[in-house]
């Protein structure tokens, strides 16, 4: 019998993830406290990798993992062509426009400088409303941008809001609410599907059981 291979986010998913993967029998070779990259149970033919979040679509997505777990921020900015089998309910934070305070966003016939890690979503978001913008890719701390004078806004996640408050930022516009997906490969759904539906059918038995957030 073949591996399944799931490819599973480092950082603020991992914990969660691993939660749900014991509590569905599946997780048990895994040692979250060790800095290996590969676990694998030969007993039940699984194996798990540790990727950074914005590389497990692509993991997924070349067949080398036939399923994922992933933001779907990381989704959503990666314009991958894999399938969202199931939304694991946790992870779920949203996406916002915020700045200073007063800051507007829509500016007629100027361009609104736009700091992101997410310059895909933040390109359509404002696409949509018509609102030229000129994009400044960072790599982290976005909420700095605007203070600093590098932006008129950021586009980035809010979780508890806490960064935003202690940097004296506000949400401008909610954008959309996001949560953490198993992703499936196209060709494995379709040549793993009995393994797959049975593991898909262990992980909806836990919905609402202990991966929500709190
Ligand atoms: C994320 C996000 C915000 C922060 C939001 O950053 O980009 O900065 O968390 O969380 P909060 O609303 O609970 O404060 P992350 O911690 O990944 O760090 P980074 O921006 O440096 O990548």
């Amino acid at each position: 019998m073949d591996y399944i291979n799931i490819a599973l986010a480092k950082g603020r998913l991992a914990d969660k993830a691993y939660i749900m993967l014991k509590k569905a029998g599946l997780g048990d070779c895994i040692d979250p406290n060790s800095r290996k990259l590969i676990f694998k149970d030969d007993s039940k033919k699984i194996s798990f990798i540790y990727v950074k979040p914005s590389d497990v679509v692509t993991y997924v997505q070349n067949g080398v993992a036939d399923l994922g777990v992933a933001g779907k921020d990381v989704i959503l900015e990666s314009d991958s062509d894999v399938y969202e089998i199931l939304d694991l309910g946790f992870g779920k934070c949203k996406f916002a426009v915020a700045g200073l305070k007063g800051e507007k966003i829509y500016k007629k016939d100027e361009v609104l400088r736009v700091a992101t890690k997410y310059p895909k979503v933040s390109k359509r978001f404002f696409a949509e409303k018509e609102q030229r913008i000129k994009l400044i890719k960072l790599n982290g701390s976005v909420e700095l941008a605007p203070l600093v004078g590098l932006s008129d806004v950021i586009v980035d996640l809010v979780e508890t809001g806490n960064t935003l408050k202690v940097n004296g930022l506000e949400i401008i516009e909610d954008m959309f609410e996001v949560s953490a997906k198993l992703i499936c490969n196209r060709v494995s759904y379709r040549f793993k599907y009995d393994r797959i539906s049975k593991l898909l059918d262990k992980l909806k038995r836990l919905e609402g059981q202990c991966c929500e957030d709190n």
